[in-house]
């Protein structure tokens, strides 16, 4: 397999086709999902030559956590529905990749167990209206070790999405369940409620509830990314939930240049959505990310080869960016910097 495209050909060959609509699939038209890949497109590298770049390191420190390149694991649900290996194969392969997993609230496997697993994990969550279930949940992730609390804010309502709809395909299967959502001593998990009163103040509330920092995910409008300086957050994941809530939504990478602006180095700003190869890495940072996570082609490698196929996933990525950097004259990340970058000119007849 020598690309992320061919591991995604594969686990399409042996998933269920509503989970791998599931998988792939975005909200409404799917224009946000495919704009997010096509942004890359409309971005070239203009590389520096002659830097002797040698004796490259791709390694970085992200609010205190060492990884050993810039790419996390973005937080997607249900691996078990992709392979038995479930959340903990993924989170072995991010360990053995050395980088940070970011483990869905919608996880089939409790964090407990995952962290177990020996990455370093961030726990995503999706506030409930019920603040003292938050809050438990919130005790458990503090307890079982993970560095960092990332809050989704992306999603007051579930995006339409399509092909679900058209499947069918509304529920776990029998036997998977979210199993974050299962508090010790009952026998069902809660259902994930999705809450359209979500404000500003719930993001109050969390920080002065856990010492552990907080990222929010899902910003795309300067001003909110100001507002997220402002109350205090420790950093920020652009993203429009790789197209599966608002469709239409702008790119990540067309969102990224104003937030960085906005929040002037106060913060790292992380992107999410449609990078596929090392050259997507490599322009995002040079736009101003401190870091980029990826979400379906870890899912892709969890289901055409379970831990070992994340793993592959995750390796892939590591060597394609740093051949990236090589080739654009760039020892570290943050020698990727702004002028590296220029518009694409289209040139179609
Ligand atoms: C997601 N995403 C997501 N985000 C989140 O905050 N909580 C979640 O439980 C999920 N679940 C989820 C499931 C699946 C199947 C997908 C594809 C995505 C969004 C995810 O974190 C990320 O924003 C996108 O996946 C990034 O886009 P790419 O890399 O998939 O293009």
């Amino acid at each position: 397999m020598l690309t992320l495209a061919e591991i995604e050909h594969k686990a399409a060959a042996q998933l269920d086709p509503a989970h791998y609509d599931f998988f792939a699939g975005g909200a409404g038209d799917e224009r946000t999902l495919r704009s997010n890949v096509t942004a890359f497109d409309r971005h070239r590298l203009r590389p520096r030559v002659l830097r002797g770049t040698g004796q490259r390191d791709l390694g970085m420190t992200l609010l205190g956590q060492q990884l050993a390149f810039p790419v996390l694991v973005a937080p997607t649900a249900f691996h078990r529905l992709a392979h038995p290996d479930g959340e903990v194969g993924t989170a072995r392969a991010a360990a053995a990749a050395g980088t940070i997993m970011i483990l869905s609230m919608a996880a089939t496997q409790p964090v407990e167990e995952v962290a177990a697993a020996g990455a370093p994990l961030w726990f995503q969550l999706y506030p409930q209206p019920d603040r003292s279930f938050t809050e438990r949940l919130v005790r458990r992730v503090e307890a079982a070790g993970c560095g960092a609390l990332v809050v989704t804010v992306d999603s007051p309502v579930f995006g339409r999405r399509e092909r679900d709809l058209r499947h069918g395909f509304l529920d776990l299967p029998d036997g998977l369940a979210c199993e974050n959502m299962r508090e010790p001593g009952s026998s069902h998990p809660r259902e994930i409620a999705w809450d359209p009163d979500l404000g500003w103040d719930t993001v109050a509330w969390l920080r002065a509830l856990t010492p552990l920092p907080i990222v929010l995910k899902g910003v795309l409008h300067p001003a909110d990314a100001r507002l997220a300086v402002e109350h205090g957050v420790d950093g920020i994941i652009v993203s429009n939930h790789g197209g599966r809530q608002l469709d239409g939504a702008v790119a990540t990478l067309e969102a990224l240049p104003a937030v960085v602006d906005a929040v002037a180095g106060r913060l790292p700003v992380l992107l999410d959505g449609g990078v596929r190869r090392g050259t997507d890495v490599v322009t995002a940072l040079a736009l101003g990310a401190s870091a980029v996570a990826v979400g379906r082609p870890v899912v892709w490698g969890l289901a055409a080869g379970g831990t070992e196929g994340a793993r592959a996933v995750l390796e892939l990525l590591r060597e394609d960016v740093d051949r990236a950097m090589a080739l654009c004259g760039a020892d570290r990340p943050s020698a990727l910097t702004s002028d590296l970058v220029v518009p694409a000119r289209w040139c179609h007849p």
